[in-house]
């Protein structure tokens, strides 16, 4: 059986309760409104370590956890188990960390589930194995260009930010990077940040750019 409705609504037409005032993602970090956030970073720089952070005290929270990095959660490993899960707890609070057997397969149907249940965060690691840099399927591009309308913030998590595609880190209002080296990233970068994202080139170890409505800071969780 399909996991998603064959009108498209991944819960069947069922919506969620009024909006609560629960807190949003970073709330005491940047405030309330809801938003789309990327971390780059070369291996084992710290990328994960800030999205927990990030994440910390989020209560409707789902992970899309490719590498098996999270443990704050209930751990769901296929769509039938994330639906049954999902469908009984969507209404409340919840922390779903998917781990996908098939990530690239898998990844649509969470998206709609994510979309059409609103108000939540959703947190996808390896971000770059779900877009290239000229596509983004119909259901993620819903929640990277429609999502903080429906009260999502998403996080997207990649190394490289080389071959993300542009309509993700165009929607992005924050980006962080630990350090780069590779000259494509750093020039990727630099084409809408400016000059000044060079420094990413010279950050130290779990130390971060952050980018944010035009102004550049460094910083470390
Ligand atoms: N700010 C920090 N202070 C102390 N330890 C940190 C910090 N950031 C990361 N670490 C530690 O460094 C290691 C690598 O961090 P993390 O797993 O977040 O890297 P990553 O960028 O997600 O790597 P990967 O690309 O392999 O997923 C972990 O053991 C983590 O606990
Ligand atoms: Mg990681």
């Amino acid at each position: 059986m399909s996991p998603v409705a064959s009108n498209g609504n991944a819960l069947e037409g069922q919506k969620p309760q009024a909006k609560s005032d629960r807190p949003s993602v970073e709330e005491c970090l940047h405030g309330k409104e809801r938003k789309v956030i990327i971390i780059f970073g070369q291996r084992g720089s710290g990328k994960s370590y800030l999205a927990k952070k990030l994440v910390e005290g989020e209560n409707r929270l789902i992970l899309y956890d490719t590498l098996g990095e999270y443990d704050n959660g209930v751990a769901l490993f296929n769509v039938a188990d994330f639906r049954s899960f999902f469908l009984e707890h969507y209404r409340g609070d919840f922390r779903c960390i998917y781990n996908p057997l098939q990530p690239e397969k898998e990844f649509d149907a969470i998206c709609e589930y994510a979309f059409d249940a609103g108000d939540l965060t959703f947190l996808v690691e390896e971000l770059d194995v779900f877009c290239s840099a000229n596509a983004v399927s119909p259901a993620f591009a819903n929640i990277i260009q429609r999502g903080r309308h429906s009260d999502i913030s998403f996080i997207g998590v990649s190394q490289r930010p080389f071959g993300i595609n542009r309509i993700i880190t165009a929607q992005a209002k924050i980006i962080y990077s630990f350090k780069q080296r590779e000259p494509r990233d750093i020039d990727y970068l630099c084409s809408f940040m400016g000059d000044e994202a060079n420094i990413v080139s010279e950050l130290n170890q779990y130390e971060f750019m952050r980018w944010e409505n035009g102004k550049i800071t460094r910083g470390k969780v």
